[in-house]
């Protein structure tokens, strides 16, 4: 059975683990730049052949346990106007997902048995976080699993959380992509400067994504290539990562490695 490396980094080629180490001056850093950069895609960092047999894990094992979700767009929201021009849109989506987040959920224990939970729970992936987003974040990170196939799609939504205390001031979202090679493309559309005028492509085989949200993005429907329905598939697994407390312990944050290398005694330096 192929199976996940207990730790992240042992899925990273020589770029990816420069940039673990924080020697990836380009890289290391990005979402705090001036001006703001919210999103930077990674290619090169993950090893295409590791990453084709975790792709392969998940799809013998995990393929079979997954929920639906299917939030579509609401009837009311065009039956219901009443004004010309005053269309408000939630965030549709249809995708479907494994419940990490329940130890009894048979996604649970298909991603124990092929080694997902302990790769994502891994230092390096949060090590991995901190290096790119540049900024001392928690640990005990959110993870999560999902897994688009043919007309799957997110819409235009923006992740913010103003009602959690802890979130709302932006927090760092990482995503590892592994597609099938039947899938054709599917995109990542996201605002800069107040319009959806940037595009990346996320049909990846070990695609690293970072996110600093919130901000407006959508992710376009899947399209298969021709006669390849069955087998198109992209799936993405993520780390939610909130940002360290300004005065916090090293047990309890990973610093980038660039701040870590000033951390002396145990109190890190302040978080960003
Ligand atoms: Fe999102």
């Amino acid at each position: 059975m192929p199976m996940f490396p207990s730790d992240f980094a042992d899925l990273l080629t020589p770029k990816g683990l420069r940039i673990l180490k924080g020697q990836d001056e380009k890289v290391c850093g990005a979402l705090l730049r001036v001006p703001p950069q919210r999103f930077i895609s990674l290619t090169g960092v993950v090893d295409a052949k590791k990453a084709a047999a975790c792709r392969d894990a998940l799809e013998e094992e995990l393929l079979g346990t997954l929920t639906q979700m299917d939030d579509p767009i609401p009837p009311e929201s065009l039956l219901g106007m009443t004004e010309n021009y005053s269309e408000l849109l939630p965030k549709a989506v249809r995708v479907r997902t494994a419940l990490l987040g329940s130890r009894r959920s048979r996604s649970w224990r298909a991603a124990e048995r092929v080694g997902l939970t302990a790769m994502l729970r891994s230092e390096s992936f949060g090590a991995f976080a901190a290096a790119v987003s540049g900024r001392a974040l928690r640990r005990n990170w959110g993870i999560q699993a999902l897994c688009y196939g043919p007309g799957d799609y997110t819409g235009p939504h923006n992740d913010h959380h103003p009602e959690d205390l802890e979130a709302r001031d932006g927090y760092v979202d990482m995503h590892l992509t592994l597609a099938t090679p039947a899938v054709a493309h599917q995109w990542l559309v996201y605002a800069k400067g107040g319009h959806f005028s940037e595009i990346a492509s996320v049909n990846t085989l070990g695609g690293m994504t970072v996110y600093r949200l919130p901000f407006w993005h959508y992710t376009t429907p899947l399209v298969a290539r021709p006669g390849a329905q069955d087998a198109a598939r992209r799936w993405v697994l993520l780390g939610t990562f909130l940002d360290a407390p300004q005065e916090h312990r090293r047990s309890t944050a990973l610093a980038p490695p660039q701040q870590g290398r000033q951390v002396s005694g145990g109190l890190g330096r302040k978080g960003r």
